[in-house]
C-alpha cells in the first residue's frame, strides 16, 4: 500500500518523466552541448566570425598607427629649426660673417647630424652666408616668399641680417663657387648661374639657392643643415644628414 507521501513523490516523479517534458529537456540540452563552431554556417557563427575579424583589424590598426606615428613624426620638418640639429660656427666664421659686406662668405663648420635613432656624426662642411635685408631677399627672391604651399619655408629666409645658403647646386647637387668678377655663384658641373641673394639665372638647374636656417644662442651662432632634393622647382626635404 501506498502511503500519502510516498504517493506525492510518485505524482512528481511520473509528472517530471512526461514525454513532452523529457523532449524540451533533451532540446535544450543538445542547444547547450552545440557551439556554434559545431555548426558552421549557422547565423551565430557567421556573426561570431565578422566579430573575430573586425578585432582582428581593429588591432592591426592600433599596432600600425603606434609605429606609422614616430616613423612620420621623424620626417616632418620641426618649425624651429626645418627638423634638423644646429651645429655651431666657430668664432672667427661668425667673425668673418659679421664682417661681410657685398661678397659672400665660405663658411666652414662642423656639421653635427643626427638621423634619426642613429648616434651623432660630424663631419666637415660650409655654406655660404650673405650680409643682407628681408626687404632685399623678398625682391630678389620672390620664389621664397611665395604662399604656394611647397614654397614655404619653415624658418626665416634671413636672420640677424644675414641668409645662409646650402652649398649644393639644386641641379644635379655638385658644389658651386662664387665669381667676384661677374658677382655671381657658378657651379661648374653644367653652367648654372645664381646671383648674390641666390636666385637662379643661366644654366639648368630648376629653382635658385637654397636657404638654411640661422639663429644667435649665447653669443654663438648656429646653422642646420638641410638636403633639399636636386632637380625639382619645389623644395623637398631629403635629409638632414650631409
Ligand atoms: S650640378 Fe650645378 S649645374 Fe648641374
Amino acid at each position: 500500500m501506498i502511503g500519502p507521501k510516498t504517493a506525492k513523490h510518485a505524482v512528481r516523479r511520473t509528472a517530471l518523466s512526461h514525454p513532452a517534458i523529457d523532449a524540451t529537456h533533451a532540446e535544450s540540452a543538445k542547444r547547450k552541448v552545440l557551439s556554434a563552431y559545431d555548426d558552421p554556417g549557422s547565423d551565430e557563427e557567421i556573426t561570431r566570425r565578422t566579430f573575430m575579424a573586425n578585432c582582428t583589424l581593429a588591432l592591426s590598426g592600433v599596432i600600425g598607427l603606434g609605429l606609422a606615428i614616430p616613423i612620420v613624426g621623424s620626417l616632418i620638418p620641426k618649425g624651429n629649426a626645418g627638423g634638423g640639429t644646429w651645429s655651431p660656427l666657430s668664432a672667427d666664421e661668425w667673425k668673418k660673417l659679421q664682417a661681410a659686406t657685398d661678397t659672400p662668405v665660405k663658411l666652414n663648420f662642423t656639421l653635427k647630424s643626427k638621423d634619426a635613432y642613429l648616434p651623432e656624426e660630424t663631419n666637415d662642411q660650409f655654406v655660404w652666408g650673405i650680409k643682407t635685408t628681408e626687404d632685399r631677399m623678398r625682391k630678389a627672391r620672390p620664389d621664397l616668399f611665395s604662399e604656394a604651399p611647397k614654397a614655404n619655408l619653415p624658418y626665416p629666409v634671413v636672420t640677424l641680417g644675414f641668409a645662409i645658403f646650402s652649398p649644393i647646386c639644386p641641379h644635379l647637387g655638385c658644389r658651386y663657387n662664387y665669381d667676384a668678377g661677374s658677382k655671381k655663384f657658378l657651379c661648374p658641373c653644367h653652367g648654372s648661374q645664381y646671383t648674390f641673394e641666390g636666385a637662379h639665372v643661366a644654366g639648368p638647374a630648376p629653382r635658385g639657392l637654397d636657404p638654411l636656417p640661422l639663429r644667435e644662442q649665447k653669443g654663438q651662432a648656429e646653422v642646420t643643415w638641410i638636403r633639399y632634393q636636386d632637380s625639382t622647382a619645389d623644395r623637398i626635404v631629403v635629409s638632414y644628414t650631409a
